[in-house]
């Protein structure tokens, strides 16, 4: 194993800015291929449920984003805020998974994949806070330039979400809690929608795009290497220790960058980003908790926390 490599691979340390070689760097991500969903066994690393601990009181202040340097802040935020979504699904495709293998513990489970989804939401917003400026003239040409229909349709990894996402089924083997998994998969899916229209006028994708101007082109392929390539996710074998300090490594940075610069950083220009119709008081909270929900996340992959539990469960545990 390359150094640069095992230290991609090694939990965060707790003291300053310690992801990519700059604040705001990047690092590469190394995911197994896909297919296998991810239930973290974390009772044997013992480092890394500390490092979890050290998180929660650590002082996470760094150097504060200056104006010149906002192109830097959304682009790490696009490319690791798709890192911490990515491992994200791959924790909800574990937890389908010990549903769907009729785990006794059910509720435990739905209540894990309710706060995943939530997870996701927070990390949809995170992701999605660049100003429509850079957006547009930068983030979105970048996609443009690899592929003229990239989409989120080509990730290898939310194949094992989809269904969840769509939500046309409820997972197999849920016995408790739907109604409160149905509302958190409603609220990602808005949230994903007021993401999109916030940063592009129309909300249209450039696979839509390319379809609406050229309505007789033949249906693109769904490049998934290009997608990782572009995502700088490296295929290869990686254990549940890997992707457990591949987590921590970037949501450490992730509150980092919460507690220095805020979601919206004052030094940027928003102006354009008029709060519209789409906002409401569930999606608003979901950004002012944001730093505790990826607290929270992080605190059930490591196996520090147990879920909240689906809130109705207990109702319907005693009828
Ligand atoms: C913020 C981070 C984002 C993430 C993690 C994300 C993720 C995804 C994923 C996984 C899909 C596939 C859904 C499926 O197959 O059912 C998707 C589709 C889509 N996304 Fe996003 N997305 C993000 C931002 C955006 C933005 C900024 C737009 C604005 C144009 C957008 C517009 C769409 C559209 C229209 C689709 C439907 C398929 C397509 O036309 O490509 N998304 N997204």
């Amino acid at each position: 194993v390359s150094r640069g490599k095992a230290a991609t691979l090694a939990p965060p340390g707790m003291r300053g800015w310690d992801f990519g070689d700059f604040p705001y760097g990047l690092e590469p991500l190394t995911l197994p291929p896909p297919g296998t969903g991810w239930l973290p066994d974390a009772a044997q690393e013992l480092d890394l449920r500390n490092c979890y601990l050290s998180l929660l009181s650590a002082d996470l202040r760094t150097d504060p984003v200056k104006a010149d340097d906002l192109e830097r802040l959304f682009w790490f935020r696009w490319i690791t805020g798709h890192h911490v979504s990515f491992l994200l699904w791959r924790l909800l495709a574990g937890a389908l998974a010990g549903l769907a293998a009729a785990d006794p513990d059910g509720a435990a489970t739905t209540g894990r994949i309710i706060e995943y989804v939530r997870a996701y939401s927070a990390m949809l917003l995170y992701t999605g806070s660049s100003t429509r400026k850079i957006y547009n003239e930068t983030i979105r040409p970048s996609m443009f330039r690899l592929h003229n229909t990239f989409s989120g349709t080509w990730s290898a990894d939310y194949r094992a979400v989809r269904g969840l996402f769509r939500g046309r089924q409820l997972p197999t083997g849920i016995s408790y809690g739907a109604d409160a998994l149905q509302r958190e998969v409603r609220l990602s899916n808005r949230v994903h929608a007021d993401v999109a229209a916030r940063l592009v006028a129309d909300g249209r994708s450039l696979l839509q795009r390319q379809l609406e101007e050229n309505p007789a082109a033949p249906a693109p392929r769904a490049w998934t290497s290009v997608f990782d390539c572009y995502f700088l996710t490296v295929r290869a074998s990686a254990t549940g220790r890997d992707l457990l300090s591949q987590l921590l490594r970037r949501c450490k940075a992730v509150l980092m960058d919460l507690a220095t610069n805020g979601l919206y950083p004052a030094v940027a220009d928003y102006e354009e980003f008029v709060p519209d119709q789409l906002r409401a008081p569930d999606i608003e909270s979901c950004e002012r908790e944001l730093a505790d929900i990826v607290l929270r996340a992080v605190g059930l992959a490591t196996g520090c926390l147990e879920p909240a539990g689906a809130p109705e469960s207990s109702a319907e545990a005693v009828s």
